[in-house]
């Protein structure tokens, strides 16, 4: 009989994976990147040109560039981030990590201990929520509104914590095109915070993966940037405007924290070529690649936003997003988005339920997130078809599609 392993699997551990199948037909999941968006001669040319001036570098764990990741492309940020987030920073102050997803985990494994309080907005990125789960810290999830985290409600909480005598150990939020909102914190409410974070004595964690798909370019600047206390942490990935299966985010942090990191990056280095060749692309390209990207984005969001309007009418709302990937829907009150997400499956549409998305299940069960980067044209058409009718069968809603009127199993 084979070994089983579960009986020496230590208690609290994650559930066991399933064994991966291909994803149904209408994919409006995971925050996939646009196959067509790429561009693969480039990046081709980009790799060749690195390898043959730089290849030798590969013999080293650290490319010969010390364990914080290859210099030109650190070089290459110190020049983004002062341009679009208006950071001013050196080489030193960037680390270069394998997705940003690996930023989450040095930063939380740096800081959080079981029983601690951080702060998010309510509706927040579900990697980041099963990241807190997980190492048992208390989430106080904040609303949002069109101009993101609201002001009055993060002073309350900082209040009635301190009250209680807990400090947060910091207040995550995805500032610029929040994740699954697509809300953008106001330049006004990104002064309270610091103010607020400042007077309590508690750092800012600045997600900002999603901070350059805006549709008109245009972003308020960084929170780090802003900041004159060194109490922000800036987090930013390659994933959302290059491709995320190159794994490649970076961290930017004041060397007290940064100390602290360098240590809990045990993995030896990260993908070196793909350092590599970003540099190279990055260089000549990144400027020029982003604003067709988000014209591609805009273009799928339109169709996505017309193809709800003709098959949901009124039983989906939403917020027009400022940018980004996805789009967050609230259906009618007595749809519950995980037993939609369940029969959806079945017809081959893969939708996010709200609960799965946000700290207060109540708040989010008739929501859903919807990506839109990934899936062509014709699929977000006919996937929200599909996810009509599973709806309209499941919960009577919506009544009309295509301006018909419908019955459920009609
Ligand atoms: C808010 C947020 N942070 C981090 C990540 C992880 O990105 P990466 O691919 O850089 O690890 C995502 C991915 O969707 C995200 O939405």
């Amino acid at each position: 009989m084979a070994f089983d392993f579960a009986s020496l699997v230590p208690a609290g551990s994650p559930a066991p994976a399933v064994r991966w199948t291909p994803p149904g037909k209408y994919n409006f999941t995971f925050g996939n990147n646009d196959p067509d968006g790429l561009a693969i001669e480039d990046i081709e040319a980009a790799a060749q040109a690195a390898l043959s001036r730089e290849g030798r570098r590969l013999s080293d764990y650290r490319l010969h560039t010390g364990p914080q990741g290859y210099k030109p492309l650190r070089e290459f940020l110190v020049r983004k981030l002062k341009r679009d987030a208006a950071i001013d920073c050196t080489a030193d102050d960037i680390l270069l990590l394998s997705g940003s997803l690996q930023g989450l985990d040095l930063v939380n494994g740096a800081l959080l201990e079981r029983g601690d309080t951080v702060i998010c907005e309510r509706d927040c990125y579900e990697g980041t929520i099963n990241r807190f789960t997980r190492r048992g810290v208390n989430i106080v999830g904040l609303p949002v509104d069109r101009d993101g985290m609201k002001m009055d409600a993060l002073e309350q909480s900082l209040a009635a914590l301190k009250a209680k005598r807990v400090r947060p150990k910091f207040i995550y939020t995805i500032a610029t095109v929040q994740n699954p909102t697509a809300t953008i914190l106001s330049l006004e409410r990104r002064k309270t915070l610091l103010l607020l974070a400042g007077q309590y004595g508690v750092p800012v964690f600045e997600d900002d993966c999603y901070a350059d798909l805006t549709w008109d370019g245009q972003r308020p600047p960084s929170i780090y940037s802003m900041s004159k206390a060194e109490n922000v942490i800036h987090l930013g990935s390659f994933s959302k405007t290059i491709a995320p299966a190159l794994r490649v985010g970076f961290i930017v942090a004041s060397w007290s924290l940064m100390s602290r990191l360098l240590p809990l990056k045990t993995d030896a280095g990260s993908g070196g070529l793909e350092q590599m060749m970003l540099a190279e692309y990055c260089a000549a390209h990144f400027a020029d690649h982003v604003p067709q990207l988000r014209r591609r984005f805009r273009a799928k969001l339109d169709t996505l936003v017309a193809a709800l309007n003709e098959q949901f009418g009124t039983a989906a709302e939403f917020d027009y997003p400022p940018g980004g990937i996805f789009l967050w829907v609230k259906l009618p009150d007595n749809v519950d988005a995980m037993q939609l997400r369940d029969a959806a499956l079945k017809a081959g549409v893969v939708i996010n339920p709200g609960p799965e998305w946000s700290v207060d299940k109540a708040y989010s069960r008739s929501r859903v997130r919807l990506c839109f980067a990934s899936p062509t044209h014709d699929e977000i058409r006919e996937g929200i078809a599909v996810l009509a009718e599973v709806c309209r069968n499941e919960f009577g809603v919506p009544a009309r599609s295509a301006n018909v009127e419908r019955r459920a199993g009609a």
